[in-house]
């Protein structure tokens, strides 16, 4: 390809900046607006890790109990405030590797919550 003069590769050079640009805008996602969803209160998380984890991890000594999702400390400590990726407890519910609760899947709706309540901070009130 020739270029008759200089001024064609100026306009050819804008135009190709000026796609990338647009380019790169159009990748950017919206955040999730965790604020705009009501706080999760703690009264609503908790009975979900008591009804499906609490059953095994009761914290009677044995080996899965080390965990105890039975009492708030012990759900407290299993997750990290606004940090799902580090919180072991949630990691657990998606993991594909070893799902908890063995076999079966946490309803979609249960995880959401409490994906929720830890971006929120993982407050215990
Ligand atoms: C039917 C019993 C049972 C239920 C219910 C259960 N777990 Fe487990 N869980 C186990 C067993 C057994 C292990 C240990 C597996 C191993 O070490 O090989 C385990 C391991 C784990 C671990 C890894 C422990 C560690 O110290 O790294 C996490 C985290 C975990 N479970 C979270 C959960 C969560 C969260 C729930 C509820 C959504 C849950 N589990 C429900 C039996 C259960």
């Amino acid at each position: 390809m020739k270029f008759k003069n200089h001024r064609s590769v100026v306009v050819l050079l804008f135009a190709g900046i000026v796609s990338v640009i647009f380019l790169l805008d159009s990748c950017k996602h919206d955040e999730i607006p965790v604020a705009k969803f009501a706080p999760v209160p703690f009264s609503d998380i908790k009975p979900i890790f008591q009804n499906y984890c609490g059953t095994c991890h009761n914290g009677n000594g044995t080996r899965n109990s080390r965990l105890n999702l039975n009492d708030s400390i012990g759900i407290l400590r299993s997750v990290i405030p606004y940090n799902v990726s580090k919180s072991k407890a949630y990691q657990a519910m998606i993991s594909t590797f070893q799902i908890m609760p063995p076999k079966i899947a946490l309803p979609t709706s249960k995880r959401t919550l409490i994906r929720l309540w830890i971006e929120q901070g993982a407050s215990p009130n």
